[in-house]
């Protein structure tokens, strides 16, 4: 099996195989118009890793990640789970569902607004084990206890409501419900991106400290680059529904292959200049396209100071270029 993006194999917890997530004629759009908000993923996340999912707003982050915990059902291509046994996402219903969900949870930017403020930081907690079906005293007294330490909560606040917390406190008890599930993969939706600089910085810590010591792994969707590459193992970038690179966080961030990746890299504002001198500069050309018009063989071809012939007729494939970084470009 070669390593890397498309792998399968022990290592591997979730495995998307040439996902594409269709949307159709919803609202404002035209009948028989089609928004590809993922069109054609293939990746691998390993046990334990961090994965960044990095692009602009639309590249269908959000949606790629959804679709991982089977929030949304692909179009096309298959999610499997290789939690023990291997186990396709989209398609389990029932007990079966119910069992997946655990495994497979979600972050959101926001996590404490579904928490009511009225509750104790007990039964905030509480509530979820008794879901999972662990109702003795001393186990649930035990399992809140240990998720409160691994999100950095004093013990004493267990009685207090939820509206006496900061907001520091209660981003930690959205996590914490999460990790109480046990899962195997947790998606992280843009988790920080609302936080200040502090807050920010123990919550990426509470994310890698769960990834090191409890084999979390987490696909972790931002748009900033400099934030993939403090926490991330591994980056994948992102463009109208398609990875266009995906390789480990320094070499993707240091030595970036596709002329987007280092497009946007240079237009990061926190990565350094030094760091910035030394990647070539690419000028885009022209804006974003409209969601429901992707461009013909490599979408980024219209914008792409490099754009071939071959670009506007043939999609690249992810390529092994270096090892473990793949990059989907006609010049490699
Ligand atoms: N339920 C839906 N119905 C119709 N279109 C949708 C739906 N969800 C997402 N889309 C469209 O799919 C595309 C990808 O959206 P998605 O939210 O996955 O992008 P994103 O990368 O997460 O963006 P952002 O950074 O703004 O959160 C967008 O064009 C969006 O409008
Ligand atoms: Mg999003």
């Amino acid at each position: 099996m070669p390593a890397g993006s498309t792998e399968a194999g022990p290592g591997v917890v979730l495995r998307a195989q040439d996902v594409r997530v269709y949307f159709s004629k919803k609202g404002f759009l035209e009948k028989g118009t089609v928004v590809k908000a993922v069109d054609g993923v293939t990746l691998s996340v390993r046990r334990g890793e961090i994965l960044a999912l990095v692009g602009e707003s639309g590249s269908g982050k959000t949606t790629l990640g959804r679709a991982a915990i089977g929030l949304v059902r692909p179009s096309s291509g298959t999610i499997i789970l290789n939690d023990g046994a291997e186990q396709e996402v989209g398609r389990a219903r029932g007990r079966q569902w119910k069992a997946l969900r655990k495994r497979l949870q979600m972050i959101f930017q926001d996590p404490f607004s579904s928490i009511d403020p009225n509750m104790r930081v007990y039964d905030a907690l509480r509530i979820p084990l008794a879901a999972q079906g662990v109702r003795r005293r001393e186990d649930v007294r035990a399992r809140i206890s240990d998720v409160m330490k691994r999100v950095g909560l004093p013990e004493q606040i267990i009685n207090n409501y939820v509206f006496q917390l900061s907001g520091g406190q209660r981003q930690r008890i959205g996590i914490a419900r999460v990790l109480i599930f046990d899962p195997v993969l947790v998606v992280a939706d843009e988790p920080v991106s609302m936080l200040d600089a502090s807050l920010k910085g123990d919550i990426l810590h509470i994310i890698q400290n769960e990834s090191r010591t409890n084999n979390v792994a987490f696909l972790f969707i931002t748009h900033d680059m400099a934030v993939a590459r403090v926490i991330a193992d591994r980056i994948a970038v992102m463009y109208l529904g398609q990875v266009d690179e995906i390789g480990a966080a320094e070499a993707t961030v240091l030595d970036p292959l596709h002329p987007y990746t280092k497009a946007m890299l240079q237009a990061s504002p926190v990565i350094d200049t030094s760091l910035k001198d030394k990647i070539k500069k690419v000028n885009i050309i022209g804006e974003l396209p409209q969601s429901t018009a992707h461009p013909s063989g490599c979408k980024f071809h219209p914008r792409c100071p490099y754009a071939m012939d071959v670009c506007k007729e043939q999609v690249p494939a992810l390529k092994e270029v270096k090892p473990e970084h793949y990059v989907a470009c006609w010049l490699y």
